[in-house]
């Protein structure tokens, strides 16, 4: 393909983007929300076993498929093909990933929108503006609608500008910036009454629980969330890696940061739980059970700050900002897949394309918002618990079962030529083949159960 679809210009411009996709809600919110509700620091271990043991090998191959291709996801995953029901089956993985980026989009969205709602909130209230701070901090059909909206118009006009001045410029400024604001919230919530009893539960693990198998699938569908995969979007990330560049190190960057995110944003909201707690905020029943997982980020952590007084208004703006900003680099990820797609199948402008999709994502979305009590889970169901375990799934029996083998390792030795005897690449071929399909199959008949 020609230069002008557009290439990552540098290894950390990549790194910061597929790291900004993977780092998002699912790290800051779900992933603690999770380890607290799963046991504290035996779901820690689970994960950090299974993101690296499993989530990165399929992490591999999204990304191997896409810098093949050099192209859309429906065409990089039909050039690995040669039969003809091989590309029926091509366009229904990379169409399906498609189709379930944009879904979670138009979920994904809502919830960035409260969180852009809440980050204004302190600034209403600063302003002594009080009416207004009300107005953005209940649940409302207008104030929903309205930032639902802002934050599609922010995602669209970053991906609108491409890869290079788009997504990569907008991934290298937001993502340091996310580091920056996690770290003096931690280091503001570890001088507090009651943080060291949240590091111990969250740090010092119980090991009798970590073979529990829900735990296992629980740790390992969060994994599988969290590196974005079976959405196309790694797909479509992996074909603007350069040839010349090391896919080996790449995923592992991406890997590495995102479960690093997780790790820093459990060590915030984990301690930042039980110095709420020490504050009076019921948080945990007497036996020690996580009482409300949904209503931690709206009410729980706005509680704490609430309880600071006037430093609490800076915490509770930084917290939200973080949370806005991580949204953000995750939903770029999502408009690129459709997007990239369009412009490539039918020739549109990429900012035509950009505003047609976000115009399509924003009408799902405000259906969502309209049938907030029965659309909103039934999306997030949809495509977290069903799309993204299938799709997964169905990239590493491409990369496993169909592509051919010989093709397959040419692509693996470009920009890496020691990979014919890495022990990396020795061993992924089968677990990708064997191992990984029949773990993504135990999460998701899990998921199905549950
Ligand atoms: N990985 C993102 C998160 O943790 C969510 C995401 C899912 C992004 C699927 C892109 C595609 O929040």
């Amino acid at each position: 393909m020609s230069a002008s679809r557009g290439e990552f210009s540098s290894r950390f411009g990549f790194i910061m983007a597929a790291a900004g996709s993977a780092v998002g809600l699912g790290n800051i919110w779900g992933f603690p929300t999770q380890t607290a509700s799963n046991g504290g620091a035996a779901f820690l271990v689970a994960y950090l076993v299974l993101a690296f043991c499993l989530a990165y090998p399929a992490l591999m191959a999204e990304l191997v498929i896409g810098r093949h291709g050099q192209a859309n996801a429906v065409t990089s995953l039909r050039k690995v093909t040669n039969q003809a029901w091989q590309k029926k089956f091509a366009f229904m993985v990379g169409f399906g990933g498609i189709i379930c980026a944009g879904l979670i989009l138009s979920f994904y969205a809502i919830v960035a929108g409260w969180m852009l709602s809440a980050t204004l909130e302190p600034v209403a209230q600063l302003a002594g503006q009080e009416q207004a701070g009300t107005w953005l901090s209940e649940q409302s059909l207008s104030r929903n609608l309205l930032f639902t909206a802002a934050f599609i118009i922010l995602t669209v006009s970053i991906i609108s500008k491409g890869v290079e001045n788009g997504i990569e410029k907008w991934s290298k400024r937001l993502m340091p910036a996310l580091l920056g604001i996690l770290f003096m919230l931690i280091i503001y919530v570890m001088t507090q009454d009651g943080a060291m009893e949240g590091l111990k539960a969250y740090l010092v693990p119980d090991f009798s629980s970590i073979l529990n198998p829900e735990l296992l699938v629980n740790a390992l569908g969060q994994a599988f969330f969290s590196l974005s995969l079976g959405t196309s979007v790694m797909i479509i990330y992996g074909s603007y890696i350069s040839k010349k560049e090391n896919l080996v190190s790449l995923g592992a960057y991406v890997t590495l940061i995102d479960v690093f995110i997780a790790f820093v944003a459990g060590l915030l909201i984990i301690p930042a739980m039980y110095v709420a707690q020490a504050q009076g905020v019921q948080i945990f029943s007497a036996e020690g059970a996580l009482l409300s997982e949904d209503t931690l980020v709206f009410q729980v952590l706005p509680a704490l700050f609430t309880s600071m007084g006037n430093v609490g208004i800076f915490v509770g703006f930084a917290f939200f900002a973080l949370m806005s900003i991580a949204a953000l680099t995750s939903s770029i990820s999502m408009l690129e897949a459709p997007v990239s797609y369009a412009v490539e199948r039918f020739a549109l402008k990429r900012v035509q394309a950009t505003w047609i999709i976000g115009g399509i994502i924003a009408l799902i979305s405000f259906t969502i918002v309209f049938n907030l009590g029965t659309l909103f889970g039934f999306v997030i169901t949809l495509t977290t618990k069903i799309g993204q375990p299938i799709l997964g799934l169905m990239c590493c029996i491409f990369v496993g079962w169909i592509w051919h083998r010989a093709s397959l390792l040419k692509e693996i030795q470009q920009g890496c030529p020691e990979a014919a005897n890495s022990f990396f690449w020795k061993v992924w071929p089968w677990y990708i083949k064997f191992i990984c399909p029949l773990a993504i199959s135990l999460v998701f008949a899990n998921s199905l159960l549950s």
